[in-house]
């Protein structure tokens, strides 16, 4: 059966942790629906494995193409996708158009986007009446990049009651999740504890309901990974040595 909003609520109600990881295409999405994952996120950061620098170029037909991909491989997991930049700022219509494409042609069960407020709030206040459940995310926000920079958000205490306030009223408007990234860990409890909701981390220390990571980071697949995200095992020095031993097997004529 697969995962529902109210089974990500109920977890947090038991304190069960909630395990989540990206997934950009087919063969990853398997593996992970396979490996248990309980959260699938087709996040902007798809922008790293297809060679962009920041995650502003994705566009909403990209993501969709890339979430369709996914979609076929999961089973069990919760399929949650980012909205791309530029395709739910301008207006609430904007918004509820992007996210109902990508709830129909899709079949995710939600949808993420980021900031606080006023404006987000009022966003997915609108997304949640029409049907759509949303993941806030807050702290650090990857499309503000030429704005905020990568840095740790929510360091001093007006940034960090900002941070906190902007959660509780997008937990207000109907979010059914929030992320937070890159804020300080004392910070990220207080808002867990403060939230009927769960929140799922990335660099946000231990306390929250759960935890998120790039799978290209966990994979060892991307050149660079930052420094909260914990690399599992080295495919890129796998796959190089695959591809060196079968390219000296042509070149030899030992394969086939
Ligand atoms: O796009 C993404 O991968 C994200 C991360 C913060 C998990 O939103």
């Amino acid at each position: 059966m697969a995962i529902t909003t109210q089974q990500l609520i109920q977890w947090k109600q038991q304190g069960r942790s909630i395990v989540a990881l990206t997934a950009w295409d087919y063969a990853i999405a398997q593996l992970l629906d396979a490996a248990g994952v309980d959260l699938i996120l087709v996040g902007d950061s798809m922008a790293v494995v297809l060679g962009y620098q920041t995650t502003l170029p994705i566009t909403l037909d990209e993501t969709i193409y890339h979430a369709k991909a996914v979609r076929r491989g999961v089973k069990r997991a919760f399929l949650l996708v980012d909205l791309p930049f530029l395709s739910y700022q301008e207006s609430i219509q904007q918004a509820i158009h992007s996210a109902g494409r990508v709830l129909k042609e899709t079949g995710a069960q939600g949808v993420k986007l980021e900031g606080g407020y006023p404006e987000m709030v009022e966003t997915v206040a609108r997304l949640v009446k029409a049907g759509i459940p949303v993941m806030g995310h807050v702290g650090l926000t990857p499309q503000s990049v030429h704005q905020l920079g990568l840095r740790q958000q929510g360091k001093t205490q007006e940034a960090s009651e900002r941070i906190l306030s902007e959660a509780i009223a997008l937990e207000q408007a109907g979010a059914f999740g929030m992320l937070l990234e890159h804020i300080p860990a004392d910070l990220a409890m207080q808002i867990t504890q403060k939230l009927t909701i769960p929140t799922i981390g990335i660099g946000a220390g231990p306390h929250c309901d759960g935890q998120v990571l790039v799978t290209s980071d966990i994979l060892g697949l991307a050149e660079k990974s930052p420094p909260f995200a914990k690399v599992y095992t080295n495919l890129r020095e796998t796959i190089t040595k695959a591809v060196q031993d079968y390219a000296l097997e042509v070149r030899e004529r030992k394969f086939p």
